[in-house]
């Protein structure tokens, strides 16, 4: 966009001898980020136009000729022809200037009855609606990959970990999915938010109302918004929906951080597990053998930011007094800022899990039979021992195992039934990988049934949102 090259009265030059002073005006301004709201401005504006003229405010011409200045104005930002002036501080501001300079004097009769703080409330309402819609959409495209993955896996074995060690074997697709599920609730969080958002502040003015008569509700319709807010002075002021959306980027963070770090540690050469496709990968100047795993580095990276985003905003907010403060402009870095990630990284890490592949035979490799302790003692439960006793038995079998240096199955039957005679020849049969993920089918669990259960959930959670 072209640099600002000349002055312009400021939108209450009529109250003022003296222009702001520079360092006031690079403090002040913030076109130079809430300029990508303009699509979000001329919209609510025209919808607003279209209000005053119902509201007998405006003749039908003087609609007409608003509404066409505004289209015009629009298409200047599209073509990248919009030149903004030096008193345009904010985009309602460099709005108003061109639509005045394009149509006159008429132009000035957009903002009766309106302020910019309900304009402004109103404008970064519309943008979030509208981009939760696109991350939605992104954030939908990374459940399927998973689920696609996923699908392919619900035989292959791999070990379950607690406290990142080895602890009982479950199907790699019940690893998958796990994510896939973190993120449904991140989709549900974020519909909620949307939903949220689309109430629109409009007509509530600079705090008090509006005289006119302005039919708020057909307003917001005419927007696209749900409903319309309750108390004006709550109106001006009220971020919860900005708060509501980084809240809800940070938890999703939270939840990709955990599946990068996974991801990370599992391709590594020493586990093996995962193999990342090259083109997700980065390499080193300096040591030719390396490709790192950048992408998902970055995705745990960027999650302290945004979780910083959250919490900085929340201290905006904390101590405002009532009514609208200049601190809430501030809300739109961190917006634009986690926004801006969310649309870059998904993308990536989109492609990262659609190509990544799962290596079976290293995921098998890595179960050892002490990660069947458990049905052993299982089994030991079935011959009519309480379970703490049979935790106890099969405890002493695992350190007869250790000493020996020998696995679980190749313990004879004598170690076992000098530890107890209730084991018995029968007991062999426990260590078997996929005997014992299959007996694992209560409802969530890992059996590749119960697996395939948690898929077709899984698909119909997607199919209701055309993902
Ligand atoms: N740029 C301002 C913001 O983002 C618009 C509202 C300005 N209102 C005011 N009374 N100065 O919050």
């Amino acid at each position: 966009m072209p640099q600002p090259e000349q002055s312009a009265r400021t939108l209450w030059a009529g109250r003022y001898e003296a222009a702001a002073a520079e360092s006031v005006r690079r403090l002040n301004d913030s076109l130079p980020f809430d300029q990508r709201l303009y699509a979000s401005d001329i919209a609510c504006s025209i919808a607003y136009a279209q209000a005053l003229h119902t509201a007998n405010v405006l003749t039908d011409d003087e609609t007409d000729s608003i509404i066409n200045g505004l289209l015009q104005v629009r298409a200047e930002f599209e073509n990248g022809t919009f030149v903004p002036a030096l008193g345009d501080e904010d985009i309602h501001t460099a709005v108003e200037r061109r639509l005045i300079e394009l149509i006159g004097a008429v132009g000035g009769k957009l903002h009766t009855g309106r302020s910019r703080n309900d304009q402004i409330a109103t404008d970064t309402r519309h943008w979030q609606a509208a981009m939760i819609s696109r991350v939605l959409t992104l954030l939908t495209a990374l459940q399927r990959a998973l689920l696609e993955l996923a699908k392919q896996h619900t035989e292959t074995l791999m070990p379950g970990y607690t406290h990142l060690r080895t602890a009982q074997p479950i199907s790699a697709a019940h690893w998958l999915l796990s994510y896939f599920w973190m993120l449904s609730r991140d989709v549900r969080r974020l519909e909620l938010t949307r939903e949220a958002t689309l109430i629109s502040p409009l007509g509530s003015g600079a705090l008090a109302g509006t005289p006119y008569d302005i039919d708020r509700l057909a307003l917001a319709d005419a927007m696209g918004f749900v409903d319309i807010s309750a108390n004006s002075l709550d109106a001006v002021s009220d971020r919860d929906f900005v708060v509501g959306f980084l809240y809800a980027a940070a938890l999703l963070m939270t939840h990709l951080s955990r599946f990068a770090e996974d991801v990370i540690v599992f391709s590594t050469p020493q586990f093996g597990y995962l193999h990342l496709d090259e083109r997700y990968t980065t390499g080193s100047s300096l040591m030719p053998q390396k490709q790192n795993p950048d992408v998902l580095e970055l995705v745990r990276g960027k999650t302290g930011r945004l979780v910083g985003h959250l919490t900085g905003f929340f201290n905006t907010l904390k101590g405002l007094p009532t009514g609208y403060n200049k601190d809430l402009q501030e809300d739109k870095e961190p917006l634009f800022d986690t926004a801006d990630t969310l649309e870059t990284l998904l993308p990536a890490l989109i492609g990262t899990v659609a190509t990544l592949r799962l290596k079976p035979d290293r995921m098998r490799a890595a179960l050892d039979e002490s990660m069947l302790a458990t049905d052993l003692a299982d089994y030991l439960v079935q011959r009519g021992v309480p379970f703490r006793e049979a935790h106890a038995l099969v405890g002493a079998a695992v350190r007869a195992a250790q000493t020996q240096g020998v696995a679980l199955s190749a313990l004879p039957l004598e170690t076992y039934q000098a530890i107890s005679p209730i084991y018995a020849a029968d007991l062999y049969s426990v260590f078997d990988f996929a005997t014992a993920i299959a007996k694992r089918r209560s409802f969530g669990g890992t059996a590749p049934e119960a697996v395939r259960l948690q898929i077709r959930q899984a698909e119909a959670f997607l199919s209701e949102r055309g993902a």
